[in-house]
């Protein structure tokens, strides 16, 4: 028999952490306080685009093993809690807690002796030691358990994780154990850590991913000068299993909604001890040079000047959303690009397949090809692979410029042989 587990917060990181422990076996009861989404749950409709996510929803609902509610007090019979719930970027780059603090008031009450309460949304390191006081209960072990899931692959990542980590206070290890027990069904290294430890690990990866991303991003300008190709050195780099191939690939910077924020955190926290992380903050200053290269880029492109005025200038933009699959705009970089063009008048029109409608200030088509349409310049800013699969020489036909500027090297050159259009990639001496 499995587990009464309760999930605070049906954000992805909450719905897919619900709907996989359900798969897994345990009886998942999932609180959010939009009641909207939690009808629309219930009623097996899920507005996040997670491969797997509505399917496994749908049995856990149909098996009787998950169910939503509005209601905290639903999670009065609950083996263990598990706290899903965003933290923001506060005040001074330091992790917002406010969410995280007004539900504890709510949960005083509710929680059952007995019962173990799971951070798994990234907690300030800290988190699990100020929780029972938070709470205002003793008797209510607190363990750290932070998620690794990556948007668009969230319950791939979940159902097969690299390591499921587990955080607890030397007096917990039975609150640790019976948490470990709830992944009993995967196939995976359980690192059993100190709270303290847990919480740092998951700032510390997501640190770690930025400062190799900003690193293969300043190697790409580097390429460009001295005649080498970023894909070659990256591949030869990635084949060194010390370095690893993922996280490689140069872009126009990495954003989403944890990349910044769980860096800008990490700096805060830092700050605060007094120990100076000089390594994450160039990584993030690095990502700010990054867009503002691939704006020369376009700006070259669109006006055949370094220095040119991109007034009037029509730009198509295909991609919007911070990475290829999921529709999300929070911290892209291709929407920051978009809206320094518009701040300096150019005419920008967008397409995302997976954005049907982006902010108020940019004009959105409703196919590439419309993108395209007069654009003096075409950019690539998110890499959907379907770009690869358009009519480039249709999109050759309707642009009145003949460049496509592909921040993410999605396309080759063979793919626009013969179409008249010309690529300037990132990294890449020959496109450049
Ligand atoms: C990230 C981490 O990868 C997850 O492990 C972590 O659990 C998650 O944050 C989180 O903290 O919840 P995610 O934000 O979904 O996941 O996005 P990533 O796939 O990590 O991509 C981050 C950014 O890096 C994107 O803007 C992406 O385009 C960029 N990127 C990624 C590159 O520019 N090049 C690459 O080779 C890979």
């Amino acid at each position: 028999m499995g587990n009464r587990v309760g999930v605070v917060g049906a954000g992805y990181v909450g719905l897919t952490s619900a709907a996989c422990l359900a798969h897994l076996g345990h009886h998942v009861t999932c609180a959010d306080n939009d009641k909207s989404k939690v009808d629309g749950y219930l009623a097996g409709t899920i507005g996040i685009a997670e491969p797997g996510l509505p399917g496994l929803v749908r049995a856990g609902l149909a098996e009787e093993r998950l169910t939503f509610t509005t209601e905290l007090a639903a999670l009065a019979e609950s083996d263990a809690v598990l706290l899903c719930l965003p933290t923001p970027t506060g005040r001074r780059g330091t992790a917002d807690l406010r969410a995280v603090e007004s539900v504890l008031g709510a949960l005083r009450d509710v929680l059952p002796p007995g019962c173990v309460l799971v951070t798994k949304s990234t907690v300030p390191v800290g988190t699990a030691a100020r929780l029972p006081d938070l709470l205002g209960r003793t008797d209510i072990p607190v363990v750290s358990n932070p998620e690794f899931l990556r948007e668009g692959h969230a319950v791939a990542d979940f159902l097969g994780p690299s390591r499921v980590l587990i955080g607890a206070a030397p007096e917990h290890e039975d609150a640790a154990d019976r948490v470990a027990g709830l992944y009993a069904g995967l196939d995976a290294p359980v690192v059993r850590s100190g709270a303290e430890s847990a919480e740092l690990a998951k700032y510390a990866s997501n640190a770690f991913l930025a400062v190799k991303l900003s690193y293969v991003n300043t190697l790409a300008e580097l390429c460009e000068r001295v005649g080498a190709d970023i894909g070659e050195v990256t591949r030869t780099m990635g084949l060194d299993d010390r370095i690893g191939s993922g996280f490689l690939a140069p872009g126009p910077g990495w954003g989403g909604s944890c990349l910044p924020k769980d860096t800008s955190a990490l700096l805060g926290v830092a700050e605060r001890v007094g120990v100076d992380l000089p390594l994450v903050r160039d990584a993030v200053s690095v990502n700010a040079r990054q867009a503002a290269s691939m704006l020369r880029k376009i700006r070259l492109a669109a006006t055949g000047a370094t220095d040119g005025s991109l007034s009037g200038a029509r730009i198509g933009l295909l991609g919007l959303a911070f990475k290829a699959g999921t529709g999300d705009l929070r911290d892209s970089p291709a929407l920051g690009i978009a809206a320094e063009l518009a701040s300096q008048e150019a005419v920008v029109t967008a397409y995302d397949p997976e954005v049907p409608a982006g902010p108020d200030w940019l004009s959105m088509a409703e196919n590439p090809y419309q993108v395209a349409d007069r654009a003096d310049t075409v950019v690539i800013l998110t890499e959907w692979r379907r770009f690869r699969e358009l009519d480039w020489s249709r999109i050759a036909a309707v642009a009145s410029g003949s460049v496509v500027v592909d921040t993410r090297n999605l396309l080759d050159d063979a793919l626009l042989a013969g179409t008249g259009l010309r690529r300037i990639g990132v990294g890449q001496a020959k496109t450049a």
